[in-house]
């Protein structure tokens, strides 16, 4: 492992103004996508619609520091031959994969799941690298309910994330950890506080254990956030200063960088919350965004599948990387 190397990356994934797009949806993921919008779900029309986001120059060389594909996108080519992955790093940004294979139910732990796809994974991330990848993602999935999680559900998790980290680490490949508090439900956001302090410090413990160079890695947290069927939604200020109060509590300064998942805040929102966090004063980790629906809600519906809309659907796509460009910074305005 040259860890000089994969600092080198991880440091550049977070670099000021600039953010990471989670173009990673599974088929069956980007299948509800494109049902939302009326197209159907083929393998041409996903590669046309990604490759719209990539081609999108203002976008991609300014304010996306790197993209997470998804395994068919990684082999997939432009429609004039081009590999996506070439198209990725012509305009500068980094190509990463996502090698996790989904969750399981967690046996003797109802309504709970750990995520699976070790079996092979090192066979897998040399391909991967072979390709252009240089970083890779796994994501857990931990669900906030009556009487869950179990330290169970957060223990295995960690355990495979800690796995998953390692092998890549030795494969020359960054790491993106992402333990994922869900924001599902009506917990408010002292719970999803509590909760994700017990997440992240089971996934620290354990990558310190499996010897996991935090020096190399990124971490791919949820935001400290209200339910969203919380009745009392917490303000902008309030999950800034939770989060950064969690994060410094919780993610040694050795990290290199922070990028979090949007999932399922208003592409706004998301935006509002990572700026707001910047106003708080210096922080000891690169912090910025990792979206995937924050970013492609808007250029999806501007595209609807059409090709006289790639120009709009590219344009939708600038202006929200353009502003968590800016949030990155905490130069946004709304
Ligand atoms: P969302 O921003 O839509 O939550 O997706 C990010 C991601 O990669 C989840 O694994």
């Amino acid at each position: 492992m040259n860890l000089t190397e994969l600092n080198g990356i991880a440091t550049a994934m977070v670099a000021p103004g600039k953010g990471i797009l989670a173009a990673d949806e599974s088929s069956g993921t980007i299948k509800k996508r494109f049902d939302a919008i009326g197209v159907e779900s083929t393998e041409a029309n996903r590669r046309d619609y990604r490759e719209m986001l990539f081609r999108s120059r203002e976008a991609m060389s300014q304010y996306i520091s790197g993209v997470i594909l998804y395994d068919e996108t990684i082999w997939q080519a432009a429609g004039d031959g081009t590999p996506l992955v070439k198209l990725i790093e012509s305009s500068g940004a980094i190509p990463g994969i996502k090698v996790d294979e989904g969750t399981q139910a967690l046996p003797m732990c109802p309504g709970e799941t750990v995520t699976v796809g070790l079996d092979k994974l090192a066979e897998r991330l040399k391909k991967y690298y072979e390709r252009g990848a240089r970083f890779a993602k796994w994501r857990a999935v931990i669900d906030i309910g009556s009487g869950i999680p179990s330290m169970t559900a957060i223990s295995v998790n960690a355990h495979a994330l800690a796995r998953y980290a390692a092998l890549c680490q030795a494969a020359q490949i960054v790491p993106i950890v992402e333990p994922e508090v869900l924001m599902d439900g009506d917990h408010d956001i002292d719970r999803c506080y509590e909760v994700t302090s017990r997440v992240l410090n089971e996934t620290f413990q354990e990558l310190r254990v499996q010897r996991v160079a935090l020096e190399g890695m990124v971490l791919k947290p949820n935001m400290a956030i209200s339910g969203k069927k919380c009745a009392k939604q917490a303000s902008v200020e309030e999950v800034a200063e939770k989060t950064i109060r969690l994060l410094k509590a919780c993610v040694p300064a050795a990290v290199p960088g922070i990028a979090f998942l949007s999932g399922g805040q208003a592409d706004e929102e998301a935006t509002a919350h990572l700026n707001a966090m910047h106003k708080l004063g210096r922080l000891p980790w690169g912090l910025t965004f990792s979206y995937g629906r924050a970013l492609q809600a808007a250029p999806q519906k501007a595209w609807s599948g059409k090709a006289e809309n790639v120009a709009a659907g590219q344009n939708a796509f600038s202006h929200r990387a353009r502003m968590n460009g800016l949030a990155s910074k905490g130069e946004w305005q709304s």
